[in-house]
Parts: C-alpha cells; structure tokens; sequence
C-alpha cells in the first residue's frame, strides 16, 4: 500500500479517479507458465503441450529422450490471446506446440515456456501408434474445482502409469467462466499432475456453455478444426469420436452448428466403416456429454424418460424409427458410447431404441446386437451425486451412485474390458464388464449400413 498526501477533497478526488484501478490492481509480469497439459492431435509420432501465461511470451517446449540428453530437441508454435468474458475482461495468453516425430513408447522429459520462464520438468511415454496396442483408459465426466472426490486416486494412478490417456467426457470445474475465470485457471492446475504426464481428451458438457463454451474452445487443444466441439481419432484398434451433445441444447450459439456436426459424424463414420479401415479398427467407441438413455431422477434430463436427450439428440442421431436415416450409431455398428452428465455410473444392456439388444440370453455382452452405453459422471464436483429413479427401464444393468471413474482397456481386436473404481469404497471395483465382438459380427454391422 502507499499513502496519497493531499487535502481532503483532492484525496476523494484521487482516490475516485484510481478507484477503478485499485479495484482491478495492475497485473503483475506473468511470464511463468502454468496449467501445463497433453493432447493427442491424431497424428503418429505426435503430441501437443498446452499452457498459459498471463503476460505475452514466445512458446517453446524444450525436451530428450529419458535416460539422454535433457532438451537436447526444442519445438516452437505460438498462442492465442484468450479474453473471458466476465466483467474483469481477464487476459491470458493459451500456448499450443506440436512436438512430431516421436519414437513410439519412448519416454520424453520436457518443460515448457520461454527464456522468460520455463515450467517444472514433467514426462510422457509416446503412443504406441501400433493398431495391435492395448491402450488403458481413465474415463469419467463432471469432474469439479470443489469436491472433486476421485482427483487424488486419478492422480495416483497417473503418476503409477496405469494410463495411457485420460478421457473426461465434459463439465469441467463448475465452472470454468467464474469468478472472471480464476476457477477455470484454479481447474487447469489441479488437473496438471494428470494432464501434463498423459493425453487428456475432452468434450465439452453443459457447464461450459457460458460465452459459446469459449473458456473450453481455448483452454483445450483437441484435434480437428473445430475447437474441441467435435473431432475423431485413431488408437490401438479404436476409432475414438467425441461429440458436442450441447449443439442440441444452445441454439442460441448457432442452430447451423448442429448441422455441421451431423454432416461431419455421417462422413467420419462412413469412412471408419470402409472395410480396409474397420479391418484395421474394428472397435468404434464415441464419447458425449449428455445420455440417450439414464435412470436417474435428478429432475433433469432422465427424469422423464422420454427426455429432451433422447427426443431431440436420438431424434438426430439414434432413432429406430422415425428417421431410419438418421439412427447413425446403431446403423454403423458403434461398439461402445460412452457418456457422463448423470452423476451416477450406469451400465447398461445393449439398447437400441429402448429396446434391449442382448448378444445371446445368456451372455448378454457377447456380440451384442446394439451399442453397449456406459453413463459415469460421478468423478466429483460441487453438485454431489445424484440419485436414482426406484424402477428403471429394461435396459438397465448396474448402477451405482458412489463416487469414481471408469477404468479401459480395449485389449485386441475383439476383446474390451471396462471396470468402474469407487472411490467412496477406497478404490474398490465395483463393476467389470468384458465385450467381447467377433470380426464377423462387425461384417454384418457393416453391410447393414449399406442396405
Ligand atoms: C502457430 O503455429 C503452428 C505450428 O507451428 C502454425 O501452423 C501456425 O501457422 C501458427 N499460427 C500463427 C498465427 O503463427
Ligand atoms: C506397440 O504395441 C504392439 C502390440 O502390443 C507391440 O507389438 C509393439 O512392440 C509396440 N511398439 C513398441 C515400439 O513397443
Ligand atoms: C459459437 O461458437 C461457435 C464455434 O466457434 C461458432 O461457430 C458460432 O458461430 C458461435 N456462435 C455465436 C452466436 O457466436
Ligand atoms: C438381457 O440379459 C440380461 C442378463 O442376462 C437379462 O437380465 C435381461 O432380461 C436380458 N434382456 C433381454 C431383453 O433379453
Ligand atoms: C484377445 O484377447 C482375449 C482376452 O485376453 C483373448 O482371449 C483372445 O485370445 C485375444 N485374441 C487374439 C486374436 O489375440
Ligand atoms: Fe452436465
């Protein structure tokens, strides 16, 4: 603090004419990077580093071989200026470089930021881009700055290397545009001692919509042209699509986005299902926020069965009937949709149309007949769980509303193993699903498109 020496009047005077900058205090020199994370951009042999600063500064990551020598190798890319839109009208610079030419499953030390600052020493193990790999997976949505209940475990078991990649299927932070973005930047760190050591995949949920979802579109850097709302990648034997489910909710942020996305999945999915690419990558597993189908009665979404989610979105997307265009995920042999939104964790049968598709009486999940849904978004945040409606549909399998995530691995080309961890129960397992799908299965999957 410093003292105005003046008479009364001026002082009022002076003290008015600062008010607004002692309110908003001078920025300090931010050139310390922060809010570190990985991204897969779909390529390869590559990874991206994102971060932030407050003030300007040049982009570099500097980074080796473990074991060689350190930042023998330094790549350059630049950042945007993001402006939230909160009345503070806070600046941060979002920094974004592609390292390429990797070694597959080589381990690479590196730091980012600029000879005006260099972030901490952080690691990770390029992709094996081999279609043979067996990636592990943590997947989970809802995932807050408060409460974020399974963060630790998630942390511990990054730093254990039992990941490959993190999946968070939307909602971030709760939420990222308040307190003029601070909570945003506060999520950004907590997440560091994942998302810096592994490749962190997002889709954006419904507490990202303030601004046109714009604290998600420049926070995260995912594949694709179209700032993270909707993009597909290949790993292991996996054709990953992650979808905007929002597009169906705002409107208001341009009804030609729902279109868009529409016309972008039809032409992703066609050119997964091409024999030469399903041979290859016969899984194909999609990621969106909000459920087609949920059980829970947290008067939202699922309360009424017949929700808005699956009239509208199922309308555009899943319909058995109505449209027999339009019902894409079922028609192009999606194996697995994986989705949050509900505070729950919820298996269920496979299901098409509200109608249960079991592979045989007795082993329901073996080439199953419809996509296999798996609801978990009970990670952790301020809103708690939710609970259950006492007499859910058929479809139905396993629910559970103890905190946790969800634990992948997609084995080979026919085998997929999915198990969910409580957190409330220390990390017990409480659920275990094995899926596994034939080749010929998926041929027949493949001609139904066609006819
Ligand atoms: C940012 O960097 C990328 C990668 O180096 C490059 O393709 C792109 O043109 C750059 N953008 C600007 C505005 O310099
Ligand atoms: C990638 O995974 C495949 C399948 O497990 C394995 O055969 C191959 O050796 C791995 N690649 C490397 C570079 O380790
Ligand atoms: C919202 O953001 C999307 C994605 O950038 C953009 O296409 C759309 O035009 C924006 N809508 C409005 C109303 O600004
Ligand atoms: C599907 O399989 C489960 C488990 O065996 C069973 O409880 C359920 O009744 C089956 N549903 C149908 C429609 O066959
Ligand atoms: C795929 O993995 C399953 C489960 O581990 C195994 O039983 C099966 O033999 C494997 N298939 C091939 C072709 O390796
Ligand atoms: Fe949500």
């Amino acid at each position: 603090m410093f003292r105005v020496k003046m008479e009364p009047v001026h002082t009022a005077c002076a003290l008015l004419c600062l008010a607004p900058w002692l309110v908003r205090g001078l920025p300090p020199i931010w050139t310390q990077p922060e809010q570190v994370h990985l991204s897969y951009p779909g390529l390869a042999g590559w990874m991206e580093v994102t971060w932030t600063t407050f003030s300007k500064t040049d982009s570099t990551v500097e980074y080796g071989l473990l074991g060689g020598r350190l930042f023998d190798m330094s790549a350059r890319g630049n950042s945007t200026l993001f402006v939230d839109s909160g009345d503070e009208k806070r600046q941060m610079y979002i920094h974004r470089v592609i390292l390429t030419d990797l070694k597959p499953v080589a381990t690479y030390v590196y730091h980012c930021g600029s000879d005006e600052g260099w972030s901490d020493v952080f690691y990770f193990t390029a992709l094996n881009d081999s279609a043979l790999f067996s990636p592990k997976f943590a997947l989970y949505g809802d995932l807050g700055n408060e409460n974020p209940q399974s963060l630790a475990r998630l942390q511990k078991d990054t730093q254990l290397g039992m990941y490959d990649v993190i999946l968070h299927i939307g909602d971030f932070a709760y939420d990222m545009h308040e307190d003029n973005a601070r909570i945003g930047d506060e999520f950004m760190r907590q997440i560091q001692s994942i998302a810096a050591y592994v490749p962190y995949m997002t889709c954006p949920g419904n507490h990202e919509s303030t601004y046109n979802f714009s604290n998600y579109r420049n926070r995260f850097s995912m594949p694709g042209q179209t700032e993270g709302l909707w993009y597909s990648w290949n790993l292991g034997p996996v054709h990953f699509i992650s979808l905007s489910t929002e597009v169906y909710f705002y409107l208001d942020y341009g009804l030609e986005l729902v279109f868009r996305q529409f016309e972008w999945l039809e032409k992703d999915l066609e050119e997964a299902n091409r024999l030469e690419n399903r041979a290859v990558r016969p899984w194909i597993i999609t990621m969106g926020h909000r459920p087609m189908y949920c059980s829970d009665d947290d008067q939202d979404d699922c309360t009424t069965f017949d929700s808005y989610v699956s009239e509208v979105q199922g309308w555009l997307i899943h319909s058995p009937n109505d449209l027999p265009n339009l019902d894409l995920f079922y028609r192009y042999g999606v194996d697995l949709e994986l989705w949050a939104h509900e505070h729950t964790y919820e298996r269920l049968w496979p299901v098409f149309g509200d109608k249960v598709y079991n592979g045989s009486k007795e082993q329901p999940y073996v080439n199953p007949k419809a996509p296999v849904h798996i609801i978990t978004g009970s990670a952790g945040c301020r809103e708690r769980t939710d609970k259950f409606n006492p007499n859910p549909k058929d479809w139905s399998a396993f629910r559970s509303t103890d905190y946790g995530y969800t634990r992948m691995q997609v084995i080979n080309a026919t085998h997929l193993y999915l198990e969910q961890v409580s957190d409330d129960q220390n990390g017990k397992v409480i659920d275990s699903l094995w899926l596994p799908i034939a080749r010929l299965i998926r041929q027949m999957y493949i001609r139904r498109c066609y006819c």
